[in-house]
């Protein structure tokens, strides 16, 4: 299957489908990674939003955008699924923090004035989408100069469709294996999280469109950005010593690729 014949309709739907338990698993904090790695990373990277504008491009249910809220931004959440953008306005209803939550692809951001946004931010969802390019530009569009775009993303290098673990009990030793990293075709994965959550719990299905490390950064440079930093965490010590499963992410490889990029003055 080629990119184009994955439409973005069809990547609604599968958003759609996974949203109800997406949302029921997160809120209850059974998204280990996020919990205990990806999230204090990542908020570390991107720093204090106090009292600026933030778009969260591809926000799902709202979690991140609800915790940007709690700490002063100015927020605006898109996703393309209906039903993610339906849960996260029932929580703002319930809770309500001022979030405006808005059904696009961030492919296409018609519906958001240019230059109206001090930061956009995307937690684990550009790999999500078939047109990175057209991301890239309509984000560019809707940042003032000098604003940013932060996002995470899982690493291209190692999280590729064919890595694996590979344990040698005999000589102690774990790998990690990372095959078809130019094998840029998407795919559906379905994975669960790793947590608490039932082992009969439906898996998500997810469509997954690889890239290399060159086309993520040529495609942001093409676009008008300035790359101003990479992030690639590894969870603390503490943590390892807390949770044993993520040793494996401080030893051999990286699990999250973090950007940040800068949209020049006079861009
Ligand atoms: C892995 S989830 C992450 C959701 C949320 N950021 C979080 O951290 O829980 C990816 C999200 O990207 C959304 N998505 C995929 N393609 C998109 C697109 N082209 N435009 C906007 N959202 C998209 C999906 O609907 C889904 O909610």
């Amino acid at each position: 299957m080629n990119r184009s014949e994955f439409s973005e309709g069809e990547i609604a739907r599968y958003w759609d489908q996974n949203a109800d338990l997406w949302a029921d698993h997160v809120r209850k904090g059974w998204d280990y990674y996020r919990e205990h790695f990806n999230n204090p990373a990542f908020f570390r990277f991107i720093g204090d939003l106090s009292g600026k504008a933030v778009l969260d491009a591809g926000c799902g249910e709202g979690y991140s955008t609800r915790l940007l809220a709690r700490s002063g931004a100015r927020m605006t959440g898109l996703d393309i699924s209906q039903k993610m953008i339906d849960l996260a306005r029932r929580e703002e209803q319930r809770e309500p923090l001022g979030i405006r939550y808005e059904v696009a692809s961030f492919s296409d951001l018609s519906l958001l004035d240019d230059a109206s946004f001090d930061t956009v931010v995307s937690f684990m969802a550009l790999m999500d989408g078939p047109d990175f390019g057209g991301a890239s530009r309509e984000i560019l569009r809707v940042l003032r100069p000098s604003g940013e775009l932060v996002f995470s993303i899982t690493h291209p290098c190692f999280m590729t469709r064919g890595y694996g673990w590979m344990e040698d009990e005999a000589a102690g030793t774990t790998k990690l294996t990372v095959s078809d990293y130019f094998g840029g075709q998407p795919y559906v994965e379905r994975w669960r999280f790793k947590g608490p959550a039932p082992k009969e719990a439906e898996p998500f299905a997810v469509p997954v469109f690889p890239r290399t490390l060159s086309e993520y950064v040529n495609t942001l440079i093409r676009a008008g950005f300035v790359l101003e930093g990479i992030g690639e965490p590894r969870p603390s010590e503490d943590a390892c010593k807390e949770h044993p499963w993520l040793q494996r992410w401080r030893d051999h490889a990286t699990l999250f690729l973090y950007v940040r990029a800068v949209k020049p003055l006079g861009g």
